[in-house]
C-alpha cells in the first residue's frame, strides 16, 4: 500500500492540505507521510552553515504543528514525518512518483506576487506521475459528490478511475461533466452543423468512456451532466458543491508532454474545492 504524502511549509494552506491528507490516508487505510523540504538555494551565495540549527528547529516546529493537525484530525492514523533538502519542487516530485497521492497547499509561505497558485503547486500539479492534489481551505462540510472532468479527446482513463475509486472511498456520488461549445465562424455564417447530432455523439463518447467504471462500481450514483458551455466555466461552477473536482492533466496526443492542458491550468486557479489533477497514462 503507497503513502499518502503531504508537504507542509508551516503555511494555513499546508495545514488544510494535511487535513484533507488525513482523511484520504485514513479512507485508504495508508500511511501519512508529513514531509517539509529545507530550501537552502535562496542561500547559496552566503556561508548559511551557521544557519543550520535554525534551519533543523523550524523544520522541527513545522512538522510537530503538522502532525498535531492530523491526529487531531485523525487520531490513530499512522504517519511518519520526514525532513528533506533540496529545491522543495524536485524532491516531492520524486516522492509523488512512488505515494498513492501527493497532496499541497495552493499557497505557501511565500505568497508569489500577484499568483493565486504558489510554484511548487504549479510546478507539481499535472507533472508528477501520481495524483496530485491541490487543496485550497480546510475540507468543509462533505457534500458527497465528485465531479469528474471529461475530455473526449483522452485515451487514457486514470483520471476516471481516480475518480470513482474516490467517490466509493467516501460513498460520494458521481457527476461526470462534459462540457462543450462549438467554435463561432464569424466569418463564415454558411457553415451551420447539427447541433443535436454533436451532442448525441458527445454523450455516446461518455457513455463509453464510463462504461467500465460504472461495471466496476455498479452502486455508486452517477450522473451524466452534459453541458453546453465552456469546460473552464463549468468546472469551477461545479466546484462550488462538490467535495473533490478531478481533471486529467492533458488530453489526447499529449500524454508524454510535461505541458498541463489550459482547461486544467485555469480549473486549478478559480475552483472553490480541492482539485486532483491525475495525468491520463503514466502507470500503464
Ligand atoms: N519547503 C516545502 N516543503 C514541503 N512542502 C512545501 C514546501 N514549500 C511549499 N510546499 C507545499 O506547496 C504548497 C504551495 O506552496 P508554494 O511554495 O507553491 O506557494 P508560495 O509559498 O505561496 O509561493 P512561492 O512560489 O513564492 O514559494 C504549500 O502549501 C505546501 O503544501
Ligand atoms: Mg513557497
Amino acid at each position: 500500500m503507497r503513502d499518502v504524502t503531504v508537504g507542509v511549509d508551516g503555511s494555513p494552506p499546508s495545514l488544510a492540505a494535511v487535513e484533507w491528507a488525513a482523511d484520504d490516508a485514513a479512507r485508504r487505510g495508508a500511511m501519512l507521510r508529513i514531509v517539509h523540504v529545507i530550501d537552502r538555494y535562496p542561500y547559496r551565495l552566503v556561508d548559511a552553515s551557521a544557519l543550520d540549527d535554525q534551519f533543523a528547529d523550524l523544520a522541527s516546529r513545522i512538522l510537530t504543528e503538522a502532525e498535531k493537525t492530523a491526529r487531531d484530525r485523525s487520531p490513530g492514523l499512522g504517519m511518519r514525518l520526514e525532513n528533506a533538502e533540496g529545491r522543495p519542487a524536485d524532491v516531492l516530485r520524486r516522492m509523488a512518483d512512488e505515494s498513492a497521492a501527493l497532496v499541497l497547499g495552493s499557497r505557501g509561505m511565500a505568497r508569489t506576487a500577484g499568483s493565486i497558485l504558489g510554484s511548487v503547486s504549479m510546478q507539481l500539479a499535472g507533472h508528477a506521475a501520481g495524483p496530485v492534489v491541490i487543496v485550497r481551505d480546510r475540507p468543509r462540510r462533505r457534500v458527497g459528490e465528485v465531479v469528474i472532468g471529461l475530455d473526449e479527446a483522452a485515451d487514457c482513463q486514470d483520471p476516471i478511475s481516480y475518480a470513482f475509486e474516490h467517490a466509493s472511498r467516501y460513498n460520494a456520488g458521481i457527476r461526470a461533466l462534459n462540457a462543450w461549445t462549438l467554435p463561432s465562424h464569424g466569418y463564415a455564417p454558411e457553415i451551420t452543423i447539427d447541433v443535436d447530432a454533436v451532442r448525441a455523439g458527445q454523450r455516446a463518447v461518455a457513455t463509453h468512456q464510463l462504461a467500465r467504471h460504472r461495471t466496476r462500481y455498479p452502486a455508486l450514483p452517477v450522473f451524466d451532466d452534459l453541458r453546453t458551455a465552456h469546460p473552464v466555466e463549468a468546472l469551477v461552477d461545479a466546484s462550488r458543491e462538490a467535495d473533490l473536482v478531478v481533471v486529467g492533466s492533458h488530453g489526447r496526443g499529449r500524454a508524454g508532454s510535461t505541458v498541463m492542458g489550459s482547461v486544467s491550468r485555469r480549473v486549478l486557479r478559480h475552483a472553490r474545492c480541492p482539485i486532483a489533477v491525475v495525468r491520463p497514462c503514466t502507470r500503464h
